[in-house]
């Protein structure tokens, strides 16, 4: 009999690796206090919880063979306590608690002497005024809190001793800033065996002005020894920390040349969302298939593709309408994905869009049509 499998999280992250598991026809139960979000939409054996909650996220994994996670938010005491009683939990918790800790992160790949920034862990602003003034530091460097951020909400870049006074108060880490030439991410996926595949590097590409990400796209602006190194950092470091699932791991590729890494998501991530049309397998699937014992599926890269993320336009808050969804529908290539969310909001995730073409400057092409029709608005 094939493994129930338990997934904490029914937001975009689920509803994906839901649709993937539907086409082995997986036995997956969701968990998740939204009881409108994105995968209780689709999912049947939907369970209204809170996964933050010790004795919720204990009730629900005692059902299940195997628990995963597409946040890794989560109550990880009750994880801790599920795997002493036998339930699988991929990935282990106590990895999912040291990647909660990005100054914990930061240790492991020093200790483990994998490329990434300078860093130093405080505790008070004060603790690192000290060490600035002993010259251990030089403006500008990079505050990041230890724990909760996202969407780069925990970090701050310190440029003048003005910045100190809207510093963030939390437990901090302080990184050397990085001359950085392009952001790139490899994603990884492991099974309890030790067999690890890697997906090629996608690059993320960020609008000069606003910071936001314009775009990604693989194959990544970078040549063949940079592809190789980074997918080598990327299993090097799996491989050290011993991961059954998916592992995201963001890297810097310096001003120097050097790769760098920057953090990682032991889950589905943003930047493997093009592997449903661009890889032979994709990484929702992986990770399925990591997480129950299945053979991996190939990673390779089948075309070329661009992603963006569909936000929540500007001064738009309430239901949702996708102004020119027609339009791009009509064009090969263009493959839309709706999460689903009844309201939108600025710049929340609505949905997400893939282009491919075998042709790069047919793709850009593509991606200036897609970017400038497509609108994520509220009826007017
Ligand atoms: N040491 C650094 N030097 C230079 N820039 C940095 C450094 N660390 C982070 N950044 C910049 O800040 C961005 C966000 O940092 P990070 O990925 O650590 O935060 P996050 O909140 O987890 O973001 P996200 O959820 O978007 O991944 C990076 O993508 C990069 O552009
Ligand atoms: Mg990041």
């Amino acid at each position: 009999m094939s493994d129930t499998i338990g997934i904490l999280g029914g937001g975009q992250l689920g509803k994906m690796l839901y649709l993937a598991g539907a086409n082995l026809a997986l036995d997956m139960h969701l968990m998740d206090s939204m009881s409108d979000g994105p995968a209780a939409k689709i999912c049947k054996q939907y369970h209204i919880g809170d996964f933050m909650d010790y004795d919720q996220v204990m009730k629900f994994g005692r059902d299940m063979n195997v628990v995963t996670i597409e946040i890794e938010k989560i109550n990880v005491d009750a994880l801790k306590d599920l795997e002493s009683e036998g339930v699988k939990i991929y990935p282990q918790p106590h990895l999912i608690a040291m990647i909660q800790d990005k100054g914990l992160q930061k240790k492991f790949y020093e200790h483990n002497k994998l490329a990434s920034s300078r860093f130093k862990n405080y505790k008070t602003i004060e603790d690192f005024k000290i060490d600035l003034s002993k010259g251990e530091w030089t403006l500008p460097v990079v505050q990041k809190i230890r724990k909760g951020g996202y969407d780069g909400r925990g970090v701050n870049i310190l440029k003048t001793d003005s910045d100190f006074n809207t510093a963030f108060q939390a437990d901090f880490l302080i990184e050397e800033k990085v001359a950085i030439d392009k952001e790139i991410a490899v994603i990884t996926c492991s099974d309890p065996s030790g067999n690890i595949i890697a997906y090629d590097p996608v690059e993320m590409v960020f609008d000069p002005v606003n910071n936001i990400l314009k775009y990604q796209i693989e194959p990544a602006d970078i040549n063949a020894e940079q592809v190789t190194a980074a997918k080598d950092l990327a299993v090097s470091l799996s491989k050290k920390l011993g991961i059954v699932g998916l592992l995201a791991i963001e890297m810097f590729l310096d001003q120097d040349g050097e790769i760098l890494i920057n953090e990682v998501a032991p889950r589905p991530h943003n930047s493997g969302h093009h592997t449903i049309e661009a890889s032979q397998c994709s990484q929702y699937e992986n990770h399925l298939r990591a997480i129950s014992g299945l053979a991996l599926g190939d990673p390779a890269t089948m075309t070329p593709s661009i992603l963006i993320n569909l936000l929540g336009e500007e001064g738009h808050v309430g239901p949702v309408v996708y102004e020119g969804l027609n339009e791009i529908l009509s064009i090969s290539g263009v493959h839309v994905h709706i999460y689903g969310k009844a309201e939108t909001k600025p710049n929340r995730k609505m949905g997400h869009i893939t282009i491919t073409d075998s042709n790069i400057d047919r793709l850009k092409e593509k991606y200036e049509t897609v970017v400038k029709t497509i609108k994520a608005v509220t009826k007017s």
